[in-house]
């Protein structure tokens, strides 16, 4: 396996760990943890017994995966956010049986200090901010803010609000992706992109970030 750990990290076997993943000081790697491709721990990050991670996650300083976790390609985890394992803990009961699962899938980023209540699925690309509490299953590309969290809007795959027009539609002013509200059955929105497939990877030209956040801002539509 050619991972590459600081020598203050510690790595328990067996576990998995796909080729140019990196892991920093006091990383802690669980024995029977499932990590792929190209991914990168910071500081202070745990990943536990039984938890898969994808290809190319970015998991930030002091983050820790507990067990009952999956973790798809592409994901951000940002620095000190929390991620939970059983709803309503109590020190005299054991519950290591009863861990809730938390699903958090491709390409979705997760902000700095926020909350992922157990039990819950975070959809493709979607967005949480920083300090946000999310306590219910979010859409594809949703950007939840706040206690609790609440959608906001929508963001692109390149992490910019969208600002759809009256027929639903929008473009990302980086990538200049189009995309497109539906509503399913039950009248819920969702968003899907018109030129990328969710599951496709970026195309490399579209990999490196060239312009700031604010210089691409769209003036949000009250
Ligand atoms: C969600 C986010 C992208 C919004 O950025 P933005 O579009 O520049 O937001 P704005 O500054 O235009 O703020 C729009 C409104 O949302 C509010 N707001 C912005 N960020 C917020 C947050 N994290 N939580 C709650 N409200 C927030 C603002 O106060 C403002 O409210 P108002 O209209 O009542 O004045 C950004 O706040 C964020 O959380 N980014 C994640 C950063 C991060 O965690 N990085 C980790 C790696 S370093």
């Amino acid at each position: 396996m050619s991972y590459h750990a600081d020598p203050r990290a510690v790595i328990d076997q067996p576990c998995e760990v796909g080729d140019g993943t990196r892991f920093w000081h006091f990383a802690h790697i669980c024995q029977g943890a499932r990590i792929g491709r190209n991914c990168v721990f910071g500081q202070n990050t745990m990943v536990a017994d039984g938890v898969t991670v994808g290809n190319n996650v970015k998991v930030q300083n002091n983050v820790s995966i507990y067990s009952g976790t999956t973790i798809e390609d592409d994901v951000f985890l940002g620095p000190s956010c929390v991620l939970t394992n059983v709803t309503n803990p109590r020190s005299q009961v054991k519950r290591q049986s009863l861990y809730e699962r938390t699903l958090i899938r491709r390409g979705a980023t997760v902000g700095a200090n926020a909350t992922v209540v157990c039990g819950i699925s975070l959809g493709r690309y979607c967005f949480i901010s920083a300090g946000a509490v999310v306590v219910r299953d979010v859409p594809d590309y949703a950007l939840i803010m706040g206690v609790p969290g609440r959608q906001r809007g929508w963001m692109s795959r390149h992490g910019h609000v969208l600002e759809p027009d009256a027929d639903g539609r929008c473009k990302c002013p980086e990538s200049n992706y189009r995309y497109q509200i539906f509503h399913d059955q039950d009248e819920l929105s969702y968003l899907r992109c018109l030129d990328l497939d969710e599951e496709a990877p970026l195309p490399q030209e579209l990999s490196e970030g060239r312009i700031g956040y604010e210089e691409l801002k769209v003036p949000r539509v009250q």
